[in-house]
């Protein structure tokens, strides 16, 4: 005779994991597969379209052996209000006929905010993976998204001490709150073998250690056409030294052609890349000169020195501990830093704690405990 004990134990926790664009897909790999893995867990898999294309999206899932997703609300590009609107009109619908015991989300894209703010409306308990980083800069629509999603999460899984200090400011209960490390870095290291195997550097003709990468697509650095210019001014220059490769963001060639004209800039530019290539040329640039949020902690993992666009970051611990400084948008300064780092002057860091490739599993680990009982 089955007691109630055992029935609970045997009822499946039905999840749903939502991705939207290209920096979700690497986070969502490894918690697929650990979910996937466990009998407990029935995971969905929603892909909300954000990002849609073969480079932004599709050569990820490949790469990465992401399972095909179980739905595709293809929203496409859009306005803020309008992708963030299309997904949360579908989410609602897909939620009521899902009923799902809790809904994953990770990141600090539209489509995060998106499916968390249906979530929290049906009273699904909402899971965010990277919770806790702020900026401090709230002109960043990422940085609402981040907000806003922690405000109405109820498990707010961290990547690193100072998430959890921002969330405890911010009046969240401490027992909510999870160090666990962090989910990119997962990927990484289960790819980083894979990725050393590939003749990228042979295809572009590059040498390792003699290149930078460059990574360019927020709205404060490639929607302005002045910033934008002056940036590539510096660029420039450094690749007369050191060639830059730049797989240039849909976004940043939007703008290469509305505000100069079509006139690209004098750097080694590519398509996008798919994750391994990319990873290949990380781990082997001399440096990488970014405004991305991920790839900060990409390059603190691997120990390549990390120079960063933007006046700020919401991931400190990849310049207290790693190898990143940031540098902002002026051109001295980028080329000084830049200067020193060719010197000999590069951050050596360290990988931060609990970034071992075990987070997905520790996440998993908690909410099978809390979903379970
Ligand atoms: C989004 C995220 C950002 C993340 C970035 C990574 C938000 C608020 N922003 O910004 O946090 O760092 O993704 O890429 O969610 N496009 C394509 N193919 C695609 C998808 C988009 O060509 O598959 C083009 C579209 O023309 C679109 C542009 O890229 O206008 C920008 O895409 P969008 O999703 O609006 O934002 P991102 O700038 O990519």
């Amino acid at each position: 005779m089955q007691t109630d004990e055992n029935r609970l134990q045997s009822t499946p926790l039905r999840v749903v994991v939502v991705a939207g664009a290209r920096p979700n897909f690497m986070k969502i790999a490894p918690l697929m597969h650990e979910l996937r893995q466990r009998p407990r867990f029935d995971a969905r898999l929603v892909h909300t379209g954000q990002h849609y294309d073969e480079a932004m999206s599709k050569s990820f899932f490949r790469d990465l052996g992401i399972p095909e997703p179980d739905v595709n609300l293809g929203v496409g590009s859009g306005s803020h209000a309008e992708q963030t609107g299309r997904v949360l009109i579908q989410m609602e619908t897909l939620l009521l006929e899902e009923e799902p015991d809790a809904l994953i989300v990770v990141g600090d894209v539209n489509s995060t905010l998106a499916a968390s703010l249906a979530a929290v409306k049906l009273q699904v308990p909402i899971a965010h993976v990277e919770a806790g980083l702020r900026s401090g800069d709230r002109t960043m629509p990422e940085e609402i998204n981040r907000i806003l999603t922690d405000s109405i999460s109820t498990w707010l899984f961290t990547t690193e001490p100072d998430g959890d200090r921002n969330l405890l400011r911010e009046g969240i209960e401490g027992d909510r709150i999870h160090l666990v490390g962090n989910v990119m870095i997962d990927t990484l290291l289960r790819n980083l073998e894979r990725a050393r195997n590939l003749g990228t550097l042979d295809d572009l003709d590059l040498e390792p250690g003699k290149y930078a990468l460059l990574t360019l697509h927020r709205p404060a650095n490639v929607d302005d056409a002045d910033t934008l210019r002056s940036l590539f001014g510096a660029l420039e220059q450094i690749h007369r030294d050191l060639p830059i490769v730049f797989p240039v963001h849909p976004r940043t060639s939007a703008a290469i052609e509305a505000s100069l004209g079509g006139i690209k800039p004098c750097l080694k530019m590519t398509e996008p890349l798919g994750y391994l290539d990319f990873l290949q040329l990380m781990a082997n640039s001399r440096l990488v000169l970014t405004d991305s949020g991920g790839i900060q902690e990409e390059s603190t993992a691997l120990g390549v020195s990390c120079l960063t666009l933007r006046e700020n970051t919401e991931r400190p611990i990849t310049v207290s501990e790693g190898t990143n400084t940031i540098v902002g948008t002026n051109p001295e300064a980028i080329l000084s830093e830049t200067r020193k780092i060719l010197d000999g002057g590069g951050k050596s860091g360290r990988t931060p704690k609990l970034w071992d490739g075990e987070t997905s599993r520790r996440i998993v680990d908690v909410l099978e405990r809390e979903l379970g009982s």
